[in-house]
């Protein structure tokens, strides 16, 4: 039979060196919160249970997690690591026959593939308490694997080691697979003498070994995963693993990014093959692009849907929107939420839109408003047109149907309706329906005085 496996999170903790009115797990990495990046790597193991230890902030660490099946328990006051565990007890006392792999909550580089062998190697050797290590060039603020005069295995925090004992590289990375069982008999012995006066989970190494069960350590080459997040200057470095890593996956899937250094992908956007991105681009959120598309320089996406063959010019914003295939945007187009850039449009300079469907084939070229509007295919919208949407209580919608001719420097104030294939003269300013095949003009007649300018002159 297959044995089970629990796993429990630590993350009862301020963090205090982060500086923050938040908790430090809660904080954002490349869309994503430091804690969500530690559940989703120990979801690759397919555990039968996650727990969370929580005490600071608990309720919003809670609410962050909502909906993925995640036991809390909860730690009053935070005493040390092992006291933490301790929180734990009467849920894990019910999985006594399970394994449990105990993970810091501030180690979101870890990838399920440096988990995976740490796992394998603790039921292969049929271990009681399996730990992973790592060999760091500078090994200062982490726990020191020694070995005692008898052999046994020990950690020494930096706090409570000498000088020479400092000088030790390898180094307690906080992940650790127990077999619940032994676990739990050996976490009463843990004492908080030591410099910190805190339970320390890593005594149970001794512990362990002391009561006859078998400790062994598991050493990862993986030394850029196991860096612990502990101030804002290791969150900076954090992300930016992150985000390279992002951008290799997708090149890996046949992505050109030509700058990594300035691009900024967030972890759920999605990218087809063939896509080229330019330098200092930004997607975030839930975004998903298609295939052959072109993202130049200063493109800003959030939570936004395009297609295939798509090009968007320079410096433009996008927000909640969706943008159909061979579509043209930008450059310096701001699109807002609800905007849908159906097939073959083509958006131009300085054009803003909200709420707006923009029918296939039609054309905003130059500085316009368009919020709350219908507009259908083959539409011609001159430059400077403005849709009058809100009467400072109302928003209003604008319709203008397939093949009509909306002339430059046009005001519609809606709710209005443009009729097919009818024109509107320059300048206009429309406050009621034009008819289909209609030209519509609304402007003074123009004037002139002979010789005007002359008389002026002599005067
Ligand atoms: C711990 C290890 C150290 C290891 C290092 C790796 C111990 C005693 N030391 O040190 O050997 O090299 O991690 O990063 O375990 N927490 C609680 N409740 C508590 C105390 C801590 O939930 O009462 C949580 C924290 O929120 C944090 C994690 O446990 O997520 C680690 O605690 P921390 O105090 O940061 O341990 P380190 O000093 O980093
Ligand atoms: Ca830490």
């Amino acid at each position: 039979m297959k044995k089970g496996l629990s796993a429990l999170i630590l993350a009862a903790g301020k963090g205090t060196r982060f500086k923050s009115d938040k908790i430090k797990v809660l904080h954002p990495l490349m869309g994503k919160s430091m804690l969500q990046w530690v559940v989703d790597s120990i979801q690759k193991l397919g555990p039968d249970r996650i727990h969370i230890v929580v005490g600071y902030q608990k309720d919003l660490v809670q609410e962050s997690l909502t909906g993925q099946n995640i036991d809390f328990v909860f730690q009053k006051k935070q005493l040390g690591t092992a006291h933490a565990v301790l929180a734990a007890h009467a849920a894990l006392k019910k999985e006594a026959d399970r394994d449990l792999l105990i993970m810091n909550g501030d180690l979101p580089l870890i990838r399920g593939e440096t988990l995976k062998p740490l796992l394998r190697n603790h039921r292969e050797k049929g271990n009681s308490l399996t730990f992973l290590t790592t060999d760091l060039d500078d090994p200062t603020g982490f726990g020191r694997v020694m070995l005692s005069e008898d052999k046994i295995f020990r950690i020494i925090e930096e706090k409570d080691a000498t000088p020479a004992q400092r000088k030790e590289k390898e180094i307690n990375v906080g992940i650790y697979l127990f077999r619940i069982k032994d676990l739990l008999k050996g976490l009463s012995q843990v004492s908080n003498k030591n410099k910190k006066g805190e339970y320390y989970l890593t005594d149970m190494i001794e512990i362990l070994s002391r009561n006859g069960r078998k400790v062994g350590k598991y050493k990862t080459r993986n030394t850029e995963e196991i860096v612990g997040v502990n101030d804002r200057y290791e969150l900076a470095r954090a992300i930016d693993v992150l985000r390279l890593r992002k951008i290799k996956s997708l090149t890996e899937r046949g992505v050109t990014v030509y700058d990594p250094g300035s691009t900024w992908i967030d972890h759920d956007v999605k990218v087809g093959r063939d896509t080229v991105i330019y330098p200092s681009v930004i997607l975030e959120g839930e975004s998903v692009i298609g295939s052959h598309c072109t993202l130049y320089p200063y493109v800003h996406m959030i939570d936004t849907r395009v297609g295939k063959r798509v090009k968007l010019l320079s410096s433009s914003m996008i927000e909640q929107s969706v943008i159909q295939d061979d579509a043209r945007v930008g450059p310096f187009t701001h699109l807002r939420p609800n905007t849908i850039i159906r097939q073959g449009a083509k958006v131009g300079n300085f054009v803003e839109m909200k709420n707006t469907d923009f029918g296939r084939h039609s054309k905003a070229g130059h500085l316009s408003y368009l919020g709350d509007a219908d507009i259908q295919e083959d539409v011609n919208i001159g430059a400077g047109t403005i849709t009058c949407n809100y009467d400072g209580a109302r928003k209003s919608r604008t319709k203008i149907e397939s093949g009509a001719f909306i002339g430059s420097g046009t005001e519609l104030v809606a709710p209005v309706k443009i009729g097919k294939r009818a024109y509107v003269g320059a300048g206009s300013t429309i406050t009621k329906d034009v008819s289909p095949e209609a030209l519509a003009v609304s402007r003074s007649r123009q004037q002139e005085k002979p010789d005007w300018a002359k008389r002026k002159r002599k005067k």
